[in-house]
């Protein structure tokens, strides 16, 4: 097993598993010092791509942010996701996810449940792909943004769900959008450490998306916690730039290149 997957495993019951999302090599370089795992998430359509939903992003999206990113990352665990449709039967999950997997290095690939393809994270277990599993709310394949695990048959029913999944070999599972009830259910049965976002303390670890918690993405809802302001920080600065130019105030002398020395 790669070690850095038992890195991780080795931290269930231990310590918290840091997560954040990452599009981009020069956001990784920074999340890669403080995080365990960094994510190629699909959330990619909508927080760079500007779609209403996760549905378009194609495998080469998905590569081409991937190959940014492993630029920046040298200790933790890169895991990319499948996109929606590139999984969709056993044949399409092997050639894809190997097609991932060669062109960025990763080190594993995260798959949406459907409560139905078990089968297929078995497969590629199976085939030597690692796999996060994804519980809860599933944009791939759910419609509706809701909070779920808030009766006794949901929380049975992901609990089912979950346990089939570690059960099929996936390392690790994404739990989005779990009552606390539910979370503290899934991640006290399960081996495999549970990764929540929007699911309470109740986990072996959290996600973001790292534009959201940075206060760049405008999505706010109530389990992000915005860590800074980004989006002011930024339009502060480009608001200087633009008085600065048109005063002919920016460049200044030590912006002069000189012959051809290009640095200060
Ligand atoms: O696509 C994504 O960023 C994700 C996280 C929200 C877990 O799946």
């Amino acid at each position: 097993m790669n070690k850095k997957i038992i890195r991780i495993l080795s931290k269930k019951n231990k310590s918290k598993l840091v997560c954040l999302t990452a599009y981009s090599k020069s956001i990784a370089k920074i999340l890669d010092k403080y995080v365990d795992i960094v994510l190629v998430g699909d959330s990619m359509a909508n927080v760079l791509y500007g779609h209403e939903n996760t549905h378009k992003i194609s495998l080469e999206n998905i590569i081409q942010h991937a190959l940014s990113v492993k630029q920046g990352i040298k200790k933790s665990l890169l895991v990319v996701d499948m996109p929606r449709g590139s999984y969709n039967s056993v044949k399409n999950a092997e050639k894809n996810s190997k097609i991932i997997m060669k062109k960025t290095r990763c080190v594993a690939v995260k798959i949406e449940s459907n409560q139905n393809n078990f089968k297929i994270i078995n497969h590629l277990v199976k085939k030597k792909i690692p796999v996060m599993g994804h519980i809860g709310y599933t944009p791939q394949f759910k419609k509706k943004f809701k909070v779920e695990g808030e009766t006794n048959k949901e929380q049975h029913n992901l609990l089912k769900e979950a346990k089939l999944i570690e059960e099929a070999g996936a390392f690790s599972i994404v739990l989005e959008c779990l009552t606390p009830h539910a979370a503290k259910l899934i991640t006290e049965n399960l081996k495999i450490p549970t990764i929540g976002i929007g699911s309470s303390l109740n986990c072996d670890g959290q996600i973001l998306v790292t534009d959201d918690m940075l206060g760049l993405s405008g999505f706010y809802p109530r389990f992000v916690k915005k860590y800074a302001n980004l989006n002011r920080i930024i339009e502060k600065a480009v608001k200087k730039y633009s008085r600065e130019v048109k005063l002919n105030k920016f460049p200044k002398k030590n912006n002069f290149l000189n012959g051809t020395k290009l640095r200060n």
